[in-house]
């Protein structure tokens, strides 16, 4: 059977991870959620107390790192990332990271290097990759090409709930903020901003549940597959 590439981008917290991974799951691919690499890299921007807005020292810094997704098999996964080598899967999601990560993406050298990785990953298909530039730069051939969208204060809602789950506690006003603006400096970037690709499906998941989105997406996979 034909093994696809699905691009699933989208602003921040629209759902793009919690329905990668089940649509990887469903399909027995692979998923790579693109953002923890690059949260992987604001974590060690952080460790080495290098300032968000310094990218000569970023670009420099890139140079030194090795971010890698490790998942067990297509199909069963449980995603690790490793930051040179060592877990960080839990760190990343801090709201420490979080308030870095999107200059720290603007950073042309770093995205030249997780784009390498990710392209290597996909390069036999089979696979389902999420992130910002994944239909528009990192595989702009991809088969199925997903725009996820969502109201802000729902993005919020359903962000303060999945942190509330790990004992973080964030006011929605507080979150909303946050991803208001990660998403403007995603948008407004010179370098692979976020947009959607001229031939992207887009799902407005505000009032979707998980499952209507995932179930929306693998039955275009399977359109597509057949
Ligand atoms: O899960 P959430 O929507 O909060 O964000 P994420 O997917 O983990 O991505 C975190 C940040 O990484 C984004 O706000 C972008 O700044 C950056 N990113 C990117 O530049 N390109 C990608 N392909 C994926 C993420």
């Amino acid at each position: 059977m034909k093994k696809i590439i699905i691009a699933i981008d989208g602003p921040a917290a629209s759902g793009k991870s919690s329905t990668a991974k089940l649509v990887a799951e469903k399909l027995g691919y692979l998923h790579i959620d693109t953002g923890a690499m690059y949260r992987a890299m604001a974590l060690k921007v952080l460790r080495h107390n290098v300032s968000p807005e310094n990218s000569a020292a970023i670009a420099l810094l890139a140079q030194q790192t090795s971010v890698r997704l490790i998942s067990n098999s297509r199909g069963v996964q449980k995603v690790k990332v490793e930051l040179d080598g060592k877990e960080v899967s839990e760190e990343i999601r801090s709201p420490k990271v979080t308030n870095i990560v999107s200059p720290v993406s603007t950073v042309p050298e770093v995205r030249a290097l997780m784009v390498k990785e990710q392209r290597a990953m996909g390069s036999e298909g089979g696979i389902v990759l999420e992130g910002r530039d994944i239909g528009t730069v990192v595989f702009p051939k991809a088969e199925l090409k997903i725009f996820m969208l969502a109201d802000a204060r729902e993005r919020s809602r359903r962000r303060q709930k999945e942190l509330g789950e790990k004992n973080v506690s964030i006011s929605v006003d507080e979150l909303e903020k946050e991803i208001l603006e990660r998403d403007r400096i995603d948008s407004q970037r010179s370098v692979s901003p976020l947009r959607k690709a001229e031939d992207a499906i887009e799902l407005d998941t505000t009032h979707l549940s998980i499952e209507e989105q995932v179930e929306f997406i693998v039955k275009k996979a399977k359109e597509i597959i057949q």
